[in-house]
Formats: C-alpha cells, structure tokens, sequence
C-alpha cells in the first residue's frame, strides 16, 4: 500500500512538473518576441497622438521599423515623461523611445543607445509677446513652464531658479508639454522650455514662436534596461544600419 500511494505521487508529480514546464516555456515563448516600447506622446513631431489616438512620430516609426524587422511584435504605450525610467526599472516597458537625452544621471539608471538626434533648448512664447530678453537668463522675470522631469525642466531649475534669481512660484512644471503649451496660449504663463525642433513643431501649428535658442548640445538615444545589452545591441544595429539610408530620409522628410 506504501509503495503503491508513493507510486501514485510520484506520477502526480511528474506530472504536475511536466505541465509547469510546459506552461512556462509557452510565457517565455510569448514574452520573448515582445516588445513594449513606452513614450511621452506630448513631443510632435517625434512622439505624438493623431487625430484618432494613435500614437505616432519620428521615434515611434523609427524604433518600431527596427523592431519590426528583427521580428518583434511591438506595443507602444504612453506613459508620463518623468515615469519613463521607473517603467522600464520595473519592467513595464522594454524601450523609451521618447526624445530622451542621454545624459550622466540617466545612464546611471538605464543603458542607452548610440545617439540618433542631436537638439537644444529653446523659448517658446505667446506670438507677437513682448517678452524682452536681451540673454536667456532675463528669462528669470517671466513666468515659465517645462515638462516635469525633463532637461527643459533641468535648466530651468539650475540657471534660473537654483542661483535664487527667479521664485520658484514662477515656475510650473507639467506631466506633458501639451498642457505647457496650452497654458501658455490661455496666458496663464508666458513661456515654455523645451527642445528646439519640438518648439519648432508647436510653433507651425500654434499662435507661438521661438524667441531664443539656448545652446546646449543634447544627443537623443533609446534606452532599455540596465544589463539588457542584447536587445541594446540589436538596437544599436538596427540604428546604424537605418541611419543615413533611404528610408531614414524618408522618416525625416515625413516629420520634420
Ligand atoms: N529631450 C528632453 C529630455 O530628455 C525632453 C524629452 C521629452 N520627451 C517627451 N516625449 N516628452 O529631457
């Protein structure tokens, strides 16, 4: 009777183990040619929302096209700019593809990819404003807007805020540029800091212009997981091989 209920387990088991092999190998199958990118859809024209809520740009074709053609099937979410780097710590999203500068504090919690877009900064403000600056720094007599989380945001704080030059009550950060830009139509603040060519964009559908260049020499990359370097690997391929080719200039001459 002992050895025949031993009998009985044992084949349970065996079983029972064969089934969670099995189970699992179908997760990782599935997981495996996933990928999730997640963005900041607030950024024309790299990442931004069309009129039927697809999220669309330069990044989202782009990292899309290389993962596509690696065999990936690719989901994009949006996510809030400064939630980017927690999601992709987490594992929630694979790749930020959201305009994102590589800069030292980023590569410090996540790896990026070789840079695909060099930007600066910018002021955007209401047209035909009469806002006055003889340098970027007499922005500190304005009220000002950025994207939290973002250099925009960054530059704000160190130059105009940080040496104690502007109050802090005159700067408003917010999860998207889109609502920076709103409010600054509604006047409720009289310029924005953000990205040149993303100013650019704004400022040929909307009653905004730049008034100024603030120089700062940003390189866009990807970014993924700490430690992920064969996905970082494929991503750096697919960009070299893109870059420069005939269907780069295509995804350039469609955007910008
Ligand atoms: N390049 C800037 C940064 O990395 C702004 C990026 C904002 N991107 C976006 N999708 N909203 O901080």
């Amino acid at each position: 009777m002992k050895i025949k209920t031993n009998k009985l387990m044992s084949s349970i088991l065996v079983f029972v183990l064969a089934v969670t092999v099995l189970a699992f190998s179908g997760c990782v199958e599935e997981d495996e040619n996933k990928v999730i990118i997640g963005t900041s859809a607030d950024f024309p024209p790299f990442e931004y929302m069309d009129d039927d809520g697809n999220i669309i740009g330069f990044d989202i074709d782009m990292t899309k096209g290389i993962l596509e053609d690696l065999g990936y099937t690719v989901e994009v979410k949006d996510i809030t700019f400064d939630s980017l780097i927690p999601s992709l710590q987490t594992g929630k999203i694979d790749v930020i593809a959201a305009a994102m500068t590589i800069t030292a504090d980023r590569e410090e919690q996540v790896d990026f990819t070789d840079p695909y877009y060099e930007a600066d900064q910018s002021i955007l403000v209401v047209e035909g404003s009469n806002i006055d600056l003889e340098n970027t720094i007499d922005l500190q007599n304005y009220t000002v807007g950025a994207q939290t989380g973002t250099t925009g945001a960054a530059w704000v704080e160190e130059n105009l805020v940080g040496n104690g030059t502007m109050s802090a009550q005159n700067f408003s950060r917010y999860d998207t540029y889109t609502l920076a830009v709103l409010d600054l139509i509604n006047e409720n603040i009289e310029a924005v800091v953000l990205d040149k060519p993303v100013a650019e964009a704004f400022a040929a559908n909307k009653e905004v212009e730049i008034i100024e260049t603030i120089i700062t020499g940003e390189s866009y990359g990807l970014a993924v997981q700490e430690g992920n370097t064969d996905l970082l690997e494929e991503l750096n391929q697919g960009l070299s091989d893109l870059i420069g080719t005939e269907e780069w200039n295509t995804l350039v001459e469609t955007y910008f």
